[in-house]
């Protein structure tokens, strides 16, 4: 009761406050101190809790904002035990095997919710009241659309070369110029991530082939961001 006490005091501090920093937190939770994930840009879904992810298709409008606001809710708040891109190191089990369906989100959503604790111990801190759900299913979203494991060691030599080609023309300032070259480049690494699967059955992969796909959008910028965003993808794949 007391606990419950603390943390509906601490949410409408939060709410209050608009930010969810609060050291007494610390002591609640060891080292574990949720963070607020802004989730404003995403559709209302209402309060009450839904059974299943409402941006599981890759059609829905939400799907790539889901993705980008997931992504930085599970660096925030999950990777340091379930590891970076979702790739377990051993300290907790390896979330891309859970399945992207109705079944598996009712486990996502339990942990999510309750978090676990064994012998009185937290062991996974409960993440439901102070984050919310749009921030549950954006997480989850981000999660099973996780590559499988080696699914780009294929492409490796190819997505290097590309990542090369892409920083040279970065450095030399000329990607409107090298528009066709791009255009290339966009095409093959297109045909790499229609091959990347997902572990958890979720139907389209994030690959570091499509994201960086998605940033060649032809500005000055683009062809740096991409060669960025593949040297980052190819190397927490090895
Ligand atoms: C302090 C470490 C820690 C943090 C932070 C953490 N978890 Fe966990 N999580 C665990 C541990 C340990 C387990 C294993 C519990 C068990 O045995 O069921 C677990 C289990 C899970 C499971 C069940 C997985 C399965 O295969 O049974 C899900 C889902 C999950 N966590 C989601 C999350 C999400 C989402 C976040 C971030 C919002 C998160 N966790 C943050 C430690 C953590």
């Amino acid at each position: 009761m007391r606990y419950r006490n603390f943390t509906l005091g601490l949410i409408c501090t939060a709410a209050i406050s608009g930010l969810v920093i609060n050291t007494d937190f610390v002591s609640a939770h060891g080292d574990v101190t949720p963070q607020a994930i802004d989730t404003s840009e995403l559709p209302d879904i209402g309060e009450d809790w839904l059974e299943e992810n409402p941006w599981r298709d890759p059609k829905s409008e939400a799907w790539a904002t889901a993705l980008k606001i997931g992504a930085s809710g599970y660096n925030q708040n999950c990777a340091r035990c379930h590891g970076l891109e979702v790739i377990s190191g051993g300290l907790a089990p390896d979330l891309r095997y859970l399945e992207a369906d109705i079944d598996g989100d009712e486990w996502y959503l339990e942990r999510y919710q309750v978090g676990y604790t064994q012998n009185g111990i937290t062991k996974m801190p409960a993440f439901g009241e102070l984050l919310g759900q749009k921030a549950a299913w954006a997480i989850r979203t981000y999660i099973e659309t996780r590559p499988d494991d080696g699914a780009l060691d294929d492409h490796v030599e190819q997505l290097k070369e590309i990542r090369d080609k892409l920083q040279a023309i970065a450095d030399a300032g000329t990607v409107s110029s090298s528009a066709d070259d791009i255009a290339n480049m966009k095409t093959a690494m297109q045909e790499i991530a229609a091959t990347v699967e997902t572990a958890s059955g979720a139907p389209v992969a994030d690959s570091a082939a499509s994201r960086a796909v998605a940033l060649l959008d032809g500005s000055e910028a683009s062809a740096k961001n991409a060669a960025e965003a593949l040297t980052i993808g190819l190397s927490a794949a090895q």
